[in-house]
């Protein structure tokens, strides 16, 4: 049997300080706004994964599709023995990377989600049981140490989720990616692309009203977490086309004037009637945009590959 750990390599506590210190900054602020991460407690990760198959949100066919062609040249490419994913979920697109590296030793999942890691953990090695996974519990944004494993290493960052940071984060998490590798590592990027505002907006507003719930789930999370007494009912779902940032913002809209209390802050939150707290962003990408940041971070672009449609890219990119 081979071996599966999940390590924590931040102590809860420091988590739930985070988590603290986001929503005290964040709701205090004018506009409020909170950071993704916090979607993700077990009922988020579910919700994202139903939002993957929602018919408006092709992002992540798009990806798998790309996927499928080019996992055969991303091995020959690379020759990784360890593949390490950030923000990997339920890693079910990671399947077909890993069914086609065949030097593969250490397979290294980070996920802020326990409860995502520990069930793609599970379904990994009932396929794979000759491979050493080591879950990472973590903060793919802060301090990041990476287990002795064998190079080279390929890092994925799957799904679009580098548009969830800010242009600024990225630049530094990108720089922080850098800095875990040694030359001639890889990185594998997926990247959303520009396209129309139409189809933009309906990948945020699904009819079915899932990513609603989804987008909702951070204020159970802070009432769990905080004590709060949000109301998710209080709050409509927004997606808007931000088009000079280029980015989908997810946004909660307070339906009436309303009061919040977060006791483990000792604080009460003021919303005005229609008042909106983003709560996300979603960057789309230009080729030229995703050459020049990872440039910047000192990779070297060596492949981009979109999926038959145009909607979302693949890049490969090499640590100068
Ligand atoms: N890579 C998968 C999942 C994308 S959803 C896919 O392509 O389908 C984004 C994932 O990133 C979630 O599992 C979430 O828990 C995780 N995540 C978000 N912010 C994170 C952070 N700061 N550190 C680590 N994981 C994070
Ligand atoms: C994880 N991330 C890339 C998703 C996205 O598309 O930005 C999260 C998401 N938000 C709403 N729907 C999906």
């Amino acid at each position: 049997m081979s071996p599966f750990t999940v390590t924590r390599t931040l102590p809860a506590d420091a988590t739930a300080e985070a988590l603290r210190a986001d929503v005290a900054h964040g709701l205090t602020r004018s506009p409020k706004q909170l950071p993704p991460k916090w979607f993700y407690d077990a009922r988020g990760s579910e919700l994202f994964e139903q939002i993957t198959e929602l018919p408006e949100y092709y992002p992540t066919r798009a990806e798998r599709e790309i996927l499928e062609e080019r996992a055969a040249r991303i091995a020959a490419a690379t020759g990784a023995r360890t593949l390490v994913e950030l923000g990997s979920g339920s890693s079910e697109k990671t399947r077909h990377l890993l069914r086609a590296l065949p030097r593969l030793a250490a397979y290294v999942p980070v996920d802020v989600s326990e409860s995502a890691l520990t069930l793609a953990g599970r379904a990994l090695l009932a396929e794979h049981p000759e491979l050493a996974v080591h879950a990472l519990v973590a903060d793919f944004e802060s301090g990041l140490v990476l287990p002795d494993t064998p190079g080279p290493r390929l890092v994925a960052f799957l799904g679009g989720t580098i548009g969830n940071l800010l242009p600024a984060e990225r630049a530094s998490f990108l720089g922080s990616v850098a800095g875990l590798l040694a030359p001639g590592d890889a990185l594998l990027l997926g990247t959303d692309l520009v396209k129309d505002e139409a189809t933009l907006v309906a990948a945020y507003d699904d009819a079915q009203g899932v990513t609603a719930r989804f987008n909702k789930n951070v204020l159970t999370v802070i009432d769990r977490e905080l004590g709060a007494d949000f109301d998710p009912d209080d709050f409509e779902h927004v997606a808007v086309w931000d088009r000079r940032n280029e980015w989908i913002e997810m946004r909660l809209r307070a339906r009436t004037e309303l009061t919040a209390k977060i006791p483990a802050l000792d604080l009460a939150v003021h919303f005005a009637a229609g008042e909106e707290m983003r709560t996300e962003v979603s960057a789309k990408f230009r080729p030229e945009r995703v050459r020049a940041e990872l440039g910047a971070a000192g990779f070297e672009l060596r492949e981009w590959w979109t999926d038959r449609a145009g909607r979302f890219a693949l890049s490969l990119a090499v640590r100068g």
